[in-house]
């Protein structure tokens, strides 16, 4: 991998000094499987070393940023894989960017794509932008920081309404509740993402990077901790029956029974 990697879930080019990552896997709603996380580590650690790159922009298509991590690829995961194949480091490779990253949203960010917009630094919505944690559907939990990240956020009381019940907030409620920082016109949000990164990448690359770390500072205090348990606690639902037929359920298009095991 490296230079000159050829993506297929992706689409990665570069405009005035912003490097443009596209979500590429449009007949499951971006879903996030092993290969687009791969290439998409990829593709952002290429752009944090070119030096001709000075901020990265991260969108999906009109109709969905990302609905989750892929659940046809996880639903006969164990969790003993799981602890070892530690699938969620790669998303640790995605906050050690150190330039600033600007996501766009439109349509579904749900799940695993909920939890990569908040591994972002700014979050741009589209008026049309639905976030929410949907995995308690499943009969699992978000694995990849969504209870620490969303909680820090937008404050406990809206973090357990969303990650309890599965409903999705709306871009305004998102707004409200300080998880996106700007909501705009449907046919904008692409145009103002990229806005926001040029002006981004007009100002000192030395300030922006110490701004940044200064930033997730205190963003990040205490946040480790809390990601390595919650990492274990979404490990180990994969033991339980409710799991299996939960993602049953999804893919076979019918709702779940759930018996509590
Ligand atoms: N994984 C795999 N495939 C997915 C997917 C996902 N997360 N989300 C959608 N798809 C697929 C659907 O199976 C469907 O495929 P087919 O055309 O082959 O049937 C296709 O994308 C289009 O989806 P729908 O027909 O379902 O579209 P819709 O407009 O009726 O519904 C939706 C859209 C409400 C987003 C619905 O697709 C949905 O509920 N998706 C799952 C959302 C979810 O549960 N995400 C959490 C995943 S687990 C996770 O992310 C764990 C973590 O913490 C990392």
């Amino acid at each position: 991998m490296g230079e000159g990697m050829t993506y297929e879930t992706i689409e990665l080019t570069r405009e005035d000094g912003v490097g443009i990552v596209t979500l590429n896997r449009p007949k499951v709603l971006n879903a996030l499987n092993v290969q687009l996380m791969t290439e998409l580590v990829d593709a952002f650690e290429e752009l944090d070393r070119d030096a001709d790159v000075r901020c990265i922009v991260l969108l999906g298509s009109d109709r969905a940023f990302a609905a989750g991590a892929d659940i046809n690829e996880m639903a006969d995961a164990q969790p003993v894989d799981l602890l070892f194949e530690n699938r969620f480091a790669r998303w640790d490779k995605i906050r050690q960017v150190s330039k600033p990253i600007v996501a766009g949203v439109s349509g579904f960010c749900l799940g695993g794509g909920c939890e990569l917009v908040m591994t972002c630094d700014i979050v741009i919505a589209s008026e049309t932008a639905q976030f929410g944690q949907p995995e308690i559907n499943l009969g699992i939990m978000p694995g990849a920081g969504g209870t620490q990240r969303l909680t820090r956020a937008v404050g406990k009381a809206v973090a357990m309404d969303v990650i309890l019940t599965g409903r999705s907030l709306s871009a305004a409620e998102a707004l409200a509740a300080g998880l996106v920082s700007r909501v705009v016109s449907r046919e904008g949000w692409r145009d103002e993402t990229l806005a926001v990164a040029r002006t981004i990448a007009s100002k000192s690359p030395v300030s922006l990077r110490l701004a940044k770390d200064s930033v997730n500072h205190t963003y990040e205090s205490f946040l480790q901790g809390g990601i390595d348990f919650e990492r274990r606690a979404f490990y180990l639902l994969f033991a339980s029956e409710d799991q299996t037929e939960g993602m049953r359920a999804f893919v076979e298009k019918r709702a779940p029974q759930f018996a509590g095991r």
